[in-house]
């Protein structure tokens, strides 16, 4: 039997190699006690929904230049809200984050709720973008499962079952994996493997993290997992 893989070993690696991105807080910071802003949080995430980061990054930073706290961006106008989100599309994302951040004042005081459960109540928070908050701004050992980490437990684990089938065994395994350690360090680590070392074609295996324990690095198979089935 193969060792299980070690959140450990990853988080080591993201310690070394986390990208740099302005709702983070350094694995330096972090080790003197620096927490992530829950507004900050919640705002990447809601622009990263259907957005890559680096499209995101200009507008994160035009946002919280404009309104640095959930209850400034409550107080905003529609339209200048509307305005500043032009280009990023999806409009219903940004009536939602209206919407979201006048909730977070009018029931919790300005204060994001701390549970993966009471974020998934508020507007345009799904179960995907709950578990990314609830882990990242407030460490709870939520379980953020995207393409990324269905792609990077379906390579561990060798899973040959296609997508979309294979979802339920993924996000298994991917919860089975997630510590109560630095759960939100670890879920933006395996995002980051996900994006720069095992990526869909070509993955890195020889630099990865996880190259000991992979699976589908010792039956060869990493560059065709997951598998799909046609749409
Ligand atoms: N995609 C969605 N959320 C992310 C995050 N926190 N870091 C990197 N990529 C992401």
């Amino acid at each position: 039997m193969r060792d299980m893989p070690q959140s450990k070993d990853i988080l080591a690696w993201y310690d070394r190699h986390a990208r740099d991105m302005p709702w983070r807080v350094s694995p330096a910071d972090r080790r003197a006690g620096k927490r992530p802003d829950p507004y900050a949080v919640w705002l990447s995430e809601v622009m990263l929904q259907q957005t890559t980061v680096a499209a995101v990054r200009g507008y994160f930073h035009r946002f919280t230049l404009r309104w640095p706290t959930v209850s400034d961006l409550a107080a905003a106008e529609d339209t200048q809200v509307m305005a500043e989100w032009a280009g990023l599309g999806y409009y219903a994302r940004a009536r939602n984050l209206l919407k979201c951040a006048r909730t977070v004042v009018a029931d919790y005081g300005g204060r994001f709720p701390d549970s993966a459960d009471k974020l998934a109540d508020l507007p345009g928070i799904g179960p995907y973008t709950a578990a990314a908050i609830a882990a990242i701004a407030f460490d709870r050992p939520a379980t953020v499962v995207d393409g990324n980490v269905e792609r990077v437990m379906a390579r561990l684990f060798d899973v040959v079952t296609p997508l979309p089938t294979a979802k339920r065994e993924l996000t298994q395994l991917a919860e089975a994996l997630t510590p109560q350690d630095r759960p939100g360090d670890y879920a933006q680590a395996v995002m980051d493997l996900g994006a720069t070392i095992c990526t869909p074609r070509n993955p890195a295996c020889g630099i990865c993290p996880w190259r000991a324990p992979c699976q589908a690095r010792a039956a060869g198979t990493a560059p065709d997992l997951p598998r799909k089935l046609p749409k």
